[in-house]
């Protein structure tokens, strides 16, 4: 397919977040919902984007640093026609086709921008709007279509009405406008700057320039306004307030499950279960309730984790490793066979092959300034209640015992036994071990 170019409106005030983060930054399975919105645009083949930004411009033009989006600035905010007449002054699009997408909707699916994007160019018309029929359409712009031109997909629309404009008892309509929409830019410019003029003209500083309403400015100029009805019934998820974004959450949550599912993954409980994007789960690990994985987070085949676990950014799981209740592994890295069973805490560790890390055991990685790794080796243990603290090095086969005290920069040599607060060397390794591991069996 051809290219295209595309818009994300993303400069709104977000009143009804009540937020000092601007709304598009609010994140969503652990990314911002701005970034869902992107990705999909760049999935649908898109490679010219432009965000608008206003409301917390600062914060999102950081946020986009390092990337190939422009940013088009929209100060003061004055409406989504506005903002996209801002877009079409200062980052002129690359294509002819152009798709403006509320910066809202983090649920997006590629394949349907591609259709929009497809069937934009079949209708030929300059204005094409995805549109939806929801059961509850409240806050939405509702889509009025020209008597016989509705075909079941696609129709001539001759208005849409914003909720505030909605005649008082007049008949519900559940045809929506989703805010997604494909342009031809060169045949809209001309017509959106004077409207926008014109809507903005007005003292009231309060009053704002709609995108909806090129609908009628088009219509009256003799163009047509496509509808598209992608198939939409429930509810679509734009995020206006703390309440849909929760919705949303949970929405894209199980969505996002059912994949790893799919992908032969054992999600034990799928509504006390936390699993952001951006993360690798293998074929046969079992998920217990109440877990989270954050971001980031690689996990092998055929591992354990939970019920109660905390796997945080960073961390990398190999094979059958056994993360289990309230543990929380954090930028770690724990090897094939390796376990944390209980009630423990790994921060920038490296757990060696089949090592056992004890209940209520703690490596401790920050010192209230600065953070230390620590290494454990294969097959080492570490007994129940001990406190490793980084820096420090386990060798392999070595033991901490229970209770015990790893002082920062110490190194355990590989095989020997420590034991004690500080932790100091104790003779007779192997015997200690074993009545060591004895005990603990009974946990
Ligand atoms: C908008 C549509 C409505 C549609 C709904 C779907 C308008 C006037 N209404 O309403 O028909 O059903 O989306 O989600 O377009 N923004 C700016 N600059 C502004 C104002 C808004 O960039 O001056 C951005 C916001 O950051 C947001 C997007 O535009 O990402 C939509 O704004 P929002 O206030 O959420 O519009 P809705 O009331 O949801
Ligand atoms: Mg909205």
């Amino acid at each position: 397919m051809d290219q295209f170019s595309a818009v994300i409106l993303a400069a709104g005030r977000g009143t009804r977040m009540r937020s000092s983060t601007p709304k598009v930054l609010h994140p969503i399975l652990g990314i911002p919902m701005l970034d869902h919105v992107s990705r999909q645009i760049c999935a649908a083949g898109s490679d010219d984007l432009t965000v608008v930004v206003g409301h917390g411009a600062n914060q999102i033009r950081k946020h986009l640093k390092g990337t190939d989006v422009r940013t088009a600035l929209q100060d003061p905010q004055r409406g989504t026609g506005h903002a996209l007449l801002e877009a079409l002054d200062q980052a002129a699009p690359r294509h002819s086709t152009l798709v403006v997408i509320n910066g809202d909707l983090p649920d997006l699916d590629s394949g349907m921008i591609r259709k929009l994007v497809e069937t934009h160019r079949q209708q030929g018309q300059p204005m094409t709007i995805v549109t939806g029929t929801v059961d509850e359409p409240r806050g939405m712009g509702r889509v009025i279509s020209a008597p016989d031109s509705d075909t079941g997909e696609t129709c001539a629309v001759s208005q849409i009405v914003e909720e505030a404009d909605l005649e008082p008892g007049s008949p519900e309509i559940h045809r929506v406008n989703l805010g997604i929409y494909a342009f031809d830019p060169s045949k809209i410019l001309p017509l959106l700057r004077p409207m926008v003029e014109e809507d903005l003209s007005d003292e009231d500083s309060a009053k704002e320039a709609y995108l909806t309403r090129l609908v009628e400015v088009l219509c009256d100029a003799g163009m047509g306004v496509c509808g598209w009805d992608c198939g939409v019934s429930t509810n679509f998820a734009q995020v206006n307030d703390r309440r849909q974004l929760a919705q949303v959450s949970r929405m894209m949550q199980e969505k996002w499950q059912q994949h790893w599912m799919d992908q032969g993954v054992t999600i034990v409980d799928p509504v006390t279960t936390w699993i952001e994007v951006d993360v690798e789960l293998g074929q046969d690990t079992v998920i217990q309730p109440n877990t989270v994985i954050r971001s980031g987070v690689r996990v092998g085949e055929r591992c354990e984790i939970g019920p109660f676990a905390h796997l945080r950014s960073g961390t990398v799981l190999g094979d059958e490793v056994i993360v289990g209740d309230f543990v929380e592994v954090n930028r770690s890295r724990m090897e094939t066979g390796s376990k944390a069973k209980h009630l423990a805490y790994l921060g920038d560790t490296h757990v060696g092959k089949k090592a056992n890390i004890g209940a209520g055991a703690v490596i401790a990685n920050y010192d209230g300034k600065d953070k230390h790794p620590t290494t454990i080796g294969e097959g080492a243990f570490i007994g129940s209640g001990s406190v490793v603290v980084a820096p420090g090095e386990i060798g392999s086969g070595a033991t901490v015992a229970a209770g015990a005290l790893v002082p920062p920069g110490k190194s355990v040599a590989p095989g020997t036994t420590v034991k004690g607060v500080p932790a100091r060397l104790h003779k007779s390794a192997e015997e200690d071990r074993e009545k060591i591991c004895e005990d603990e069996k009974g946990n």
